[in-house]
């Protein structure tokens, strides 16, 4: 496992978007715009507030996607563009144009996980997930048909929370150039430590070589 550890939440989330911000800057020098795909969940906020402070980003230059999306409207408080929209895109310049959020509301979902999967890039910079106390990374939860669905986006069926979600696929994760998990937290310990011993079948194990921002409390099982 590629595994950056650090001693708490903030030191966490402060890399991760050091991280960030390297990548914008080499993307956008190497090919002219930097495009990322977010993660959802109440993790990523503490990155957020950091990656808002930092210097020399090439915000105008960056677009932004979405991992995954909840079947709700952007000013639901279960949005993930929404989370993303308050804690960040409100406080850098990003063009409107693009921010490119999941249409949660749309129905048939189908239908909205067709259009998102058009107007994605040939090709992610850099994929950020996040990883539930279950191992499920985007919407792609544990026994969900998502899990072996083809194409780049698609709506699936989640019972254990008696929902609908959008989610990228592995497909589409695995073929950004690189993959992010942010993970924090004893409650995530259990998972993390199943992936790394090999057991458990846990849908984040299928995420391509990613890089792991962890703090100790996540990494409480880990061999490292
Ligand atoms: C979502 C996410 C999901 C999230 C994990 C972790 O829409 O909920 O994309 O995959 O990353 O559930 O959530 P927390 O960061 O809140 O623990």
């Amino acid at each position: 496992m590629n595994l950056r550890v650090f001693p708490t939440p903030q030191a966490t989330a402060d890399a991760a978007a050091e991280a960030f911000a390297r990548a914008a800057r080499e993307a956008v020098t190497a090919r002219g715009a930097f495009h990322v795909a977010l993660s959802g969940g109440s993790t990523p906020k503490l990155m957020y507030a950091t990656l808002r402070e930092l210097p020399d980003i090439p915000w105008r230059a960056t677009h932004i996607y979405f991992g995954d999306e909840r079947s709700v409207g952007p000013d639901s408080p279960d949005s993930n563009y929404g989370t993303a929209q308050h804690d960040l895109l409100s406080y850098v310049p990003v063009p409107a144009a693009q921010i490119h959020r999941m249409e949660g509301e749309r129905r048939p979902l189908e239908e909205a996980a067709a259009a998102y999967a058009a107007l994605l890039p040939e090709r992610l910079d850099v994929n950020l997930l996040g990883m539930g106390d279950d191992g499920h990374t985007a919407s792609l939860f544990p026994g969900t048909a998502a899990l072996d669905a083809d194409g780049r986006v698609v709506a699936n069926r989640v019972p254990q929370h008696d929902t609908w979600r959008l989610t990228m696929t592995f497909g589409e994760i695995n073929a950004a150039r690189q993959r992010w998990l942010l993970v924090t937290g004893a409650n995530k310990a259990g998972a993390l430590a199943d992936v790394q011993a090999g057991r458990g079948n846990h849908p984040v194990g299928r995420v391509r070589e990613p890089v792991w921002f962890v703090d100790v409390a996540a990494a409480g099982a880990l061999q490292y």
